[in-house]
């Protein structure tokens, strides 16, 4: 069975057909699965920022066909006008959320290649759009693919695994980056076992992880995030793997809050903990970890769970969505060239001085 097809029963995370977008509501899942049209630039921004399509790598894919859905109506421009609006769109969407260096990779791509386009007409240079979103989103799945085969040999026979938010199908175009390796063990009639942590507070590793990895066929299952430590003393976690929104020239990397606790719990238990992104996650250009904008997100997502209260009204709150993790505590990063290891600063110039996100 192909790894698509292990996954068949989830429709695509982002979908460009017949020069509309379609993206999977990812808020809705478990309990509903919906692909909704997603017309306006307006509308894709709000998709982004409300994490109807979230995940590095996916935030990337869909803000280059947002581009498209922002140039469609406007043909008839000229190149100056149109290199002018494209790029009003393209600060526009960056804004949507500050911390996956994908967002900025994949719109200073897109706008890079129309730029180089000679074409005179506004017509020209949306073909030229669009078939550059599409390069992005194909690419992303054969990155995902690649990640898959480089980590596929840390996963043992009997071996407990860990993660951490979603980085999987469900955060880019292919078979995700963190459970690439699992999806490829998987496919390769390896027996073991996933540890899922819920990942407060908006619970990507309970309603989409614990999902799509359940939905393929794997072995799964659910702990709340303060149970992992607990876990890793009881000896049934030899390995995590993650996923990230931004790694920094030293290796430093940013992901989900909560991702920080598991590596020092790993570091502490001697757990290798490995980090799987592609080059488009990179960020050779941010020296270290301390330069990441970490974004600190609403309240309400804190203080209330499915739309319940449960916490005091006018209680102080802090929200931050990510943190990151000191290069230190890192084993490697699996990517698709290869797995690196420290000193990352060195080996990460090494494989990917060229062609990277910088
Ligand atoms: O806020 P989210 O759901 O977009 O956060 C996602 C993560 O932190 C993922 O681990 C990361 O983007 C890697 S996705 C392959």
């Amino acid at each position: 069975m192909t790894l698509q097809a292990q996954q068949s029963s989830l429709p695509p995370t982002i979908e460009w057909r017949d020069g509309t977008l379609y993206l999977l509501d990812q808020t809705r899942l478990p309990r509903e699965c919906v692909v909704e049209a997603v017309d306006t630039v307006e509308a894709v921004w709000r998709a982004i920022h409300e994490l109807r399509v979230r995940g590095a790598p996916a935030i990337g894919v869909a803000a280059a066909y947002g581009l498209c859905v922002a140039m469609r109506r406007e043909p008839s421009d000229s190149r100056d006008t149109f290199l002018a609006r494209l790029a009003a769109h393209a600060a526009y969407l960056d804004s949507a959320r500050p911390t996956a260096v994908n967002l900025r990779w994949a719109l200073e791509r897109m706008l890079s290649h129309v730029r180089a386009e000679p074409s005179a007409t506004g017509t020209a240079l949306y073909e030229a759009l669009v078939a550059e979103a599409k390069r992005i989103h194909d690419e992303d799945i054969e990155l995902c693919a690649r990640i898959g085969e480089a980590g596929r040999a840390l996963i043992a026979t009997g071996s407990g695994v860990l993660t951490h938010c979603n980085a999987g199908a469900l955060a880019t175009a292919g078979i995700g980056t963190a459970t690439a390796p699992l999806y490829c063990a998987h496919r390769d009639g390896v027996a073991f076992r996933v540890y899922a942590d819920e990942t407060r507070p908006l619970l990507q590793g309970a309603r989409l992880t614990a999902y799509e990895l359940q939905q393929a066929g794997l072995d799964v299952t659910l702990i709340t995030d303060s149970m992992a430590p607990t876990l890793m003393a009881q000896g049934l976690i030899d390995l995590v793997i993650v996923g990230t929104d931004r790694v920094a020239a030293n290796g430093d990397v940013a992901n989900k809050i909560g991702t920080l606790g598991v590596a020092i719990a790993a570091k502490h238990f001697g757990i290798p903990f490995y980090v799987a992104c592609p080059s488009s996650t990179l960020d050779l250009r941010t020296a270290s970890g301390a330069e990441i904008v970490i974004e600190e997100r609403g309240a309400a997502e804190v203080t209330h769970l499915a739309g319940q209260r449960i916490a005091p009204e006018g209680i102080q709150v802090r929200n931050p969505a990510f943190d990151v993790t000191p290069h230190a505590l890192v084993t490697g990063i699996v990517t698709e060239r290869g797995i690196v290891r420290a000193p990352f600063e060195a080996s990460l110039a090494a494989l990917f001085a060229t062609g990277a996100a910088a």
